[in-house]
């Protein structure tokens, strides 16, 4: 299936796997019925030091990088999209940033806590009016002697309700129009005027937190900037690069889940006097469910192996979350097809996965963005 992987790289997705199919997929459905992670799921996540899997290890993580992640996120995924998605956002979203842009200081500050998973982290960039076009965002930081005060409305939030670190994008320039006046700021969530808003209550990935996190005259220290005043836009896409190539892995571990459970499905159920599965409507059903799930896990692995290597990947993080969210729905939609009746019903976890794929083709940049990204790119 997997091709060129080490014998490492081998053995932490053996490692993943395990733990995926003994843990998580046994409590899949009780997630996402009762909208919220087990807490003991969360006690191993921390225990098998996948909070802190690509944090250097000299700041206690594994110091693995984003093909080790692409591996781990499919696995997880495979079993429950909604612990999936809390891991990818905290790994790629902002122990990624921080890595990459943060100052020592900030670095042994944050970085030790967020891998043991003592804090979770969150992206704070998209608004109620800025999704798509994240460079609208109007949060502002006002400077008020060393300090900057930060007030605005951020939505969309994945671990919001439980993150104990944000990264906060907001407008610290009123000449600067559009992406160009932003920063990014590290924002401890127990900050005084630091609020959880709504939660979402979704049509997938309904174990995993989403909510509207508010910001009311917050005030932090000149030191929660995180790169340079009015260039926390490019922090944003460049963190967002990575991000995608977990949302791809996501979908790959999604589109595997509907794969097999088709294939399962087509072996066992009879019509017509024979497994459905030795009809051909169905067996091109699943070979092309198979070959675009096999497509979207090369194209993430090649965008996570040009990020590993500090190579642009842009070009590559967007084709891959474009083409697997694609593939995922797909097939997810073909599985529920091949299911019938029983498929949509909540007898059989198809109809959970049908709901859970639909997330990939919107956050971390819609289907629509990632066109927009890849043209631009391949038009230089
Ligand atoms: N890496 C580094 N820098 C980048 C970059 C990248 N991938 N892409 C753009 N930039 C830089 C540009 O070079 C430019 O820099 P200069 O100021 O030096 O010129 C700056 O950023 C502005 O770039 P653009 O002119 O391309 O900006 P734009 O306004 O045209 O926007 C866009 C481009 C691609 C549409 C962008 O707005 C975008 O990606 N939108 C989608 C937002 C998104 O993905 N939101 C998801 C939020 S997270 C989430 O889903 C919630 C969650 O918790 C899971």
């Amino acid at each position: 299936m997997d091709f060129q992987l080490t014998e490492e790289q081998t053995m932490v997705r053996d490692m993943a796997r395990e733990f995926a199919e003994n843990e998580l997929l046994p409590r899949a459905r009780k997630h996402d019925e009762q909208g919220f992670l087990d807490p003991e799921v969360f006690e191993m996540l921390r225990e098998l030091g996948f909070f802190g899997f690509t944090i250097a290890e000299e700041f206690g993580g594994a110091g693995l990088g984003n093909l080790e992640l692409a591996l781990l996120l499919e696995e997880l995924n495979f079993a429950c999209a909604s612990t999936g998605v809390t891991v990818s956002v905290h790994n790629s979203l902002l122990g990624g940033p921080i890595k990459k842009f943060g100052s020592p200081e900030q670095q042994a500050r944050w970085l030790p806590l967020l891998s043991t998973g003592e804090r979770i982290g969150c992206y704070c960039l998209t608004e109620p009016n800025a999704g798509s076009d994240a460079g609208s965002l109007v949060t502002s930081a006002v400077r008020d002697g060393d300090d900057w005060i930060l007030n605005g409305t951020k939505v969309w939030v994945t671990n919001g309700g439980f993150a104990g670190l944000g990264i906060v994008y907001a407008r610290t320039s009123t000449e600067l129009k559009g992406p160009k006046g932003i920063s990014a700021f590290l924002v401890p969530m127990e900050t005084e005027g630091v609020t959880v808003g709504k939660t979402e209550k979704k049509t997938g990935i309904r174990g995993s937190s989403t909510t509207e996190v508010l910001f009311e005259k917050v005030r932090v220290p000149a030191d929660a900037l995180l790169g340079e005043e009015n260039r926390g836009f490019p922090i944003a896409m460049d963190t967002l690069d990575g991000g995608r190539i977990g949302i791809a892995a996501q979908a790959v571990g999604i589109g595997r889940a509907c794969l097999e459970a088709s294939i399962r499905y087509a072996k066992e159920r009879e019509q017509f006097g024979s497994p459905i599965g030795k009809f051909q409507a169905i067996q091109w059903k699943i070979a092309d469910m198979g070959t675009r799930v096999d497509a979207a896990r090369l194209l993430a692995h090649r965008a996570a192996h040009l990020r590993d290597r500090s190579e642009p990947c842009t070009l590559q993080a967007a084709q891959a979350k474009l083409f697997a969210s694609g593939a995922c729905n797909f097939a997810a939609d073909e599985c529920l097809q091949i299911y019938g009746g029983a498929g949509y019903t909540d007898d059989f976890e198809v109809e959970r996965l049908f709901r859970d794929a639909r997330i990939t083709e919107i956050y971390e940049g819609a289907t629509d963005i990632q066109r927009i990204v890849v043209a631009r790119n391949l038009m230089v």
